[in-house]
């Protein structure tokens, strides 16, 4: 091996090192930021180190450098630009969208690269397979969440038969494909799997798409590792089997957070996603409302204090005014914290990145573990736009949020519910909580609605 060669190796062995670092800091609110800058760099870094192999070998055409230069700056500036001016709300389906991409990516890999040895053959057939199905199943999980497709189940008449056969023609092809060593083999591989990847996400409802895409998330890893073996690239061999193993973790943890078993998500007909709306009092039981003054002095009088913040604080963007009012609210001697839910919001973390973004302390958030023992000794918890993840239906049987573990926050004091009306959630239910006498509906914007609350507490504790 030259010393070119050990230079190389060793810079990408730092590039591995520092994807595992990067993803150890992510476990934290406080470190996250810090990984991901980490892992981009360590990226970057071996993005760059590629390009000074292929100069160095000098086996590129002055055409393909053109080609990869203006592949690299059209990409780069597509995903900054979109990842700059997504809203938050719409970053799950962002998310699905860049997943397509590295899914799609990872498979013409191997269908542009011709495969020498038996080993490379087996990993572009599965590549292929598993690339083109991610890049497909993405792109439908992704309309689905910014409603270009419809939330609801789509059942495709015979749709189980007809995967089966592509599946069974995938792996076929693929056998004879490591045999004969022929591309349009690989060709037919593709399009049973592009295929494929629609059939498997349209009867998925939109309730449960943020795990497919955590699936289909790890099913990329998956296939750029394989890509990385075609390639015999040791940083996209880690890089893959690193996203793969962290994607099919993260599946499993949501999946269990919605009590979901996974093969009943991808065997479908979950979730409408479609919520509806009902106006406020449209509910059976009668509802006890408060005024935003009113809630102001329970604030106050209150020793601790729970703050659940929900879909609603994300919609309204109105995580700088809960913070604000938890502030004051510590100043005035309340002890205060925030309960989040796993699946509280649109995705995976995305109470977390609201509050990290107002600053709120991190020693103040609590996970569902933490804060379901705390809701018995506490006097008021206010709910801040959350629905599903309060719902006492969640204990019983028979309907869509059945076994999702909840927030407790019923067994608390008091609780104050601030939304605009009765309205559904995410699972298109009515919530028992609403109705309970402990609970009083605070009607209005989330952000509105915690503004009022801080002048009230002004007010009335100066
Ligand atoms: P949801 O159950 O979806 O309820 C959100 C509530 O926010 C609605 O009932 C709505 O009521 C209220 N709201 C909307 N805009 C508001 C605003 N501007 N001000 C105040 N309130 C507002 O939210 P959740 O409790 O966070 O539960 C999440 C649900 O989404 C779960 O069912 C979960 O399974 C599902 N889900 C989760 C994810 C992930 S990974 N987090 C991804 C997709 C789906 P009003 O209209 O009455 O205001």
């Amino acid at each position: 091996m030259s010393a070119f060669d050990t230079i190389v190796h060793l810079v990408y062995l730092a590039c591995a090192v520092s994807f595992v670092i990067g993803l150890h800091l992510m476990n934290a609110p406080a470190t996250a930021r810090r990984g991901n800058r980490i892992s981009a760099a360590g990226m970057a870094v071996a993005i760059l180190t590629t390009a000074v192999v292929l100069g160095h070998g000098g086996v590129v055409t002055t055409g393909a450098v053109v080609a990869l230069v203006i592949g690299a700056v059209a990409g780069g500036t597509a995903g900054l630009v979109a990842a700059r001016r997504v809203k938050m709300t719409a970053m799950p389906q962002l998310v699905s969208l860049f997943n397509a991409v590295g899914g799609g990516a990872a498979a013409l890999i191997a269908l542009g690269d011709h495969t020498a040895t038996t080993q490379a053959a087996v990993t572009g057939a599965l590549d292929v397979a598993i690339g083109a199905l991610t890049f497909t199943g993405s792109l439908v999980a992704s309309g689905k969440l910014a409603g270009r497709i419809p939330g609801r189940p789509l059942v495709v008449p015979f749709g189980r038969l007809i995967s089966a056969g592509l599946a069974a023609i995938a792996v076929l092809f693929s056998v004879w494909f490591v045999g004969d060593g022929s591309n349009w083999l690989l060709a037919v591989v593709a399009i049973a799997a592009l295929a494929a990847g629609v059939l498997l996400t349209l009867p998925i409802g939109g309730a449960d798409m943020p795990v497919v895409i955590s699936l289909l998330n790890a099913c990329t890893g998956t296939a750029v590792a394989m890509a990385g073996f075609v390639l015999e690239s040791t940083p996209l061999i880690i890089a893959g089997g690193l996203v793969g193993a962290a994607g099919a973790i993260l599946t499993k943890l949501m999946a269990d957070a919605m009590n979901r078993p996974i093969s009943a998500i991808i065997a479908g007909g979950y979730g409408t996603g479609d919520a509806v709306t009902v106006s406020a009092g449209s509910a059976s039981a009668p509802v006890r409302e408060i005024t935003a003054d009113d809630a102001a002095i329970q604030l106050a009088y209150a020793g601790k204090v729970v703050i659940v913040p929900g879909y609603g604080l994300a919609a309204a963007q109105a995580q700088h005014e809960a913070v604000a009012l938890a502030e004051a609210l510590t100043a005035h001697g309340v002890e205060v914290t925030y309960a989040i839910h796993p699946v509280a919001g649109r995705m995976p973390g995305h109470m977390n990145v609201l509050l990290a973004e107002a600053n709120a302390p991190y020693d103040q958030l609590r996970d569902l573990e933490e804060s379901n023992p705390e809701f018995a000794r506490t006097d008021v918890v206010l709910v801040v736009g959350a629905n599903d993840v309060t719902n006492p239906a969640a204990r019983r049987p028979g309907n869509p949020v059945s076994g999702m573990p909840i927030l407790d926050v019923d067994k608390a004091r008091s609780v104050i519910v601030l939304k605009r009306s009765l309205g559904h959630g995410y699972a298109g239910i009515d919530n028992e909580l609403y109705t309970d006498p402990r609970t009083a509906m605070l009607f209005a914007d989330a952000k509105a609605g915690l503004a009022a609350l801080l002048s009230g507490l002004h007010a009335y504790a100066g």
